[in-house]
This record gives structure tokens, sequence and C-alpha cells, in this order.
């Protein structure tokens, strides 16, 4: 028997980076999805493969041996599907072997949380095909978990949207919050095509943070506030505000150190086109950019992104978190 799984990328539209911080971050699942199919092996050994990426590894008591592509970067971006399965076969209480099947619609290292999703969906795929009992609590837990390993000091909000789907309102000390949101955000997010490590984009803000905390902690602060003022954008049905914000808080991750030039160049030639906002989303340094767009704007924004160097599509908000496609 084989189970398929599924888990939405996302987009953080307000306060990545200062949310490790402790401060409020607005996310979105967006429509691409990470899917993983699990199946049993007669031996114990754990085996995963990834289409989009050509690595495939198979795993014995924890030692990688590579199958296909480079063992360092399978090492990486494996370890944490390792950690999640493991987690699962320790609830299920035997050691059985697995087959992992990983195939994903979204960019990596990009700051989509295409990580979370592959981890979210590997964990469902495998909690279901050895009926092991687990609430989507349980299924963001065991994520979070695994994202330490890629991530160093995760805030949480990637599993969280992984898992949950929808527009969460997320903070540490509270988890998070749907945000009951009726309007249509017409999104575009421009991929840089740089890819980068999001730990390594934490490291920069926290090594800021301790150099100027008097200069940091207002611009922590004027971030939380722009969550806040984002929140009652929402539920006035305010894109216009919304783009306002969208752009201070761009502000802030550039004063911060993670913008890099080439979200700059996105970033400017979306708003040269009539974005009511645009600024970086995840963990930028490259990655991805967001631009908040009236329709009659969308093919001039489109086509600018495009121009400017990056590759452009819209993304369309989804209220499904993980879920199992079918086992
Ligand atoms: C990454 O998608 C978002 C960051 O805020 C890190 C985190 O919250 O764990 C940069």
């Amino acid at each position: 028997m084989a189970v398929v799984a599924s888990a939405p990328a996302k987009v953080i539209l307000f306060g990545e980076h200062f949310v490790v911080y402790g401060e409020p971050a607005i996310v979105l699942a967006i429509d691409k999805r990470a899917y993983a199919k699990a199946e049993t092996r007669n031996d114990k050994l754990l085996h995963v493969h990834s289409t989009n990426l050509n690595l495939a590894v198979t795993i014995e008591n924890g030692s990688f041996r590579v199958d296909q592509g480079d063992l360092k970067e399978a090492k990486m971006k494996f370890e944490p599907v390792r950690q999640a399965a493991e987690k699962v076969l320790e609830k299920y209480g035997e050691n059985v072997g697995l087959s992992i099947e990983i195939s994903s619609t979204i960019p990596v290292a990009a700051g989509l949380g295409s990580s979370a999703a592959v981890v979210a969906s590997v964990t469902a795929a495998v909690g279901t095909l050895l009926n092991v009992e687990m609430s989507k609590e349980d299924i963001f837990k065991i994520t979070y978990e695994a994202e330490k390993y890629v991530h160093g000091t995760p805030s949480g909000v990637d599993p969280a949207i992984a898992t949950f789907g929808g527009t969460l309102l997320f903070q540490m000390d509270t988890g998070f919050k749907p945000l009951e949101a009726e309007i249509e955000i017409p999104l575009v997010v421009g991929e840089t095509g740089v890819e980068r490590s999001t730990r390594v984009q934490v490291e920069k803000v926290r090594d800021i943070r301790e150099r100027f905390p008097q200069i940091v902690d207002p611009i922590m602060h004027a971030a939380r506030e722009i969550s806040l003022r984002a929140i009652d954008a929402f539920k006035e049905n305010d894109l216009e505000t919304l783009g306002s914000l969208m752009n201070v808080n761009h502000a802030l991750l550039y004063g911060v150190g993670v913008s890099d030039e080439s979200l700059e160049w996105l970033v400017n030639a979306a708003r040269k086109a009539g974005a009511l906002g645009a600024k970086l989303t995840g963990a930028g340094g490259g990655g991805c950019m967001i631009a908040l767009v009236r329709n009659e704007r969308l093919e001039q924004v489109l086509e600018a992104i495009q121009r400017a160097g990056g590759r452009p599509f819209m993304a369309r908000k989804t209220d499904e978190g993980v879920r199992v496609e079918q086992g």
C-alpha cells in the first residue's frame, strides 16, 4: 500500500524575521504544494528520493548512503525528513523500512516554506501509512522539531502554515490564530532565482541586533505595529493600506540587512508598474518578493518583474493545510 499526502507553500505578508523575536507575523498558504508518497519496505532501511532535486539516499541507522546526487546536499535536504519519519516510527513503536518519494511544485530555498511543506507531507503520509493516530497539532510539532535542523532557531511560522493552511496570525508565545480574512488578496510572487539559507539570514539579523540593540529594538517595535495595523486593514478590506504597510515592512527588512540587489530590482519594478505595495517575503537575501496588485495592473506587474530578471507567478490563497491525497 502507498499513501500520498501534501502540504502547501506559504508567503509571509508581514513580520518575517521579527517573528523570531516574538513579534506577530501574518502568513498565507498558497496554491503550490509539496507531495510525499510513503510505502513500507521489507527491510529496515529508509529510502528517500526527491524527483525535483534529483537526489536519492538510503539511510541505515542514521547513516546516509547517496544513491543519486551529492551526499552533502542530500544530508542537508533529507535529514529533517529522516527525523520526522523516525518520530512517527517512535509513535508506531516499531522500526519498519520505508520508501519516501517527494515531488514538489514549490521553489526550493526561496522563502516559500518548501522544507516545512515537505516535512509536514512526509509526516502525514508515514503516519497514515502506519495507522498512527496523529492530530494536526502532532504534525505541526514534528515538523517544527525537524525545521530546527534546517533553520537553527525557527519561529515555527513555516510549520504552522504548512500544517494548518489558510491565513494565520502567528506569534511565538501565543501560537497561531486563523485570521478571518474575507478579502481576496491579489498577490504576485517574483522569484529572484537566488538560493539562500534561512539559517544564515536569521543569523544576520541576530548579529545586527546584538551590535545595535538600541537601533534594532525600535525597528522590531515598528514591525509589530505594522502587523497590528494590517489586521485592521484586512478586516476593513483596505488594500491601499495593506500595500503601504508592505512597503514600510520591506524598508525595515532592508534596514536589518536581509534584502539584496536581486530583490531590490524586483520590488522597485513592481512598484513602478503600479503595485500597491511590494516587499521581500521569507528570509530574504534572494529568494522571493511579493507584490499586492489590483486586477487592472496585474499584467503590467507580471511583465515588469520578468523584465527586471525575475520569474513571476500569481499566488492564490489556499485554505487547505496538510492533507492526505490518497491511501
Ligand atoms: C522564514 O520563512 C521566516 C523567518 O522569519 C524565519 C522564521 O520565522 O523561522 C525568516
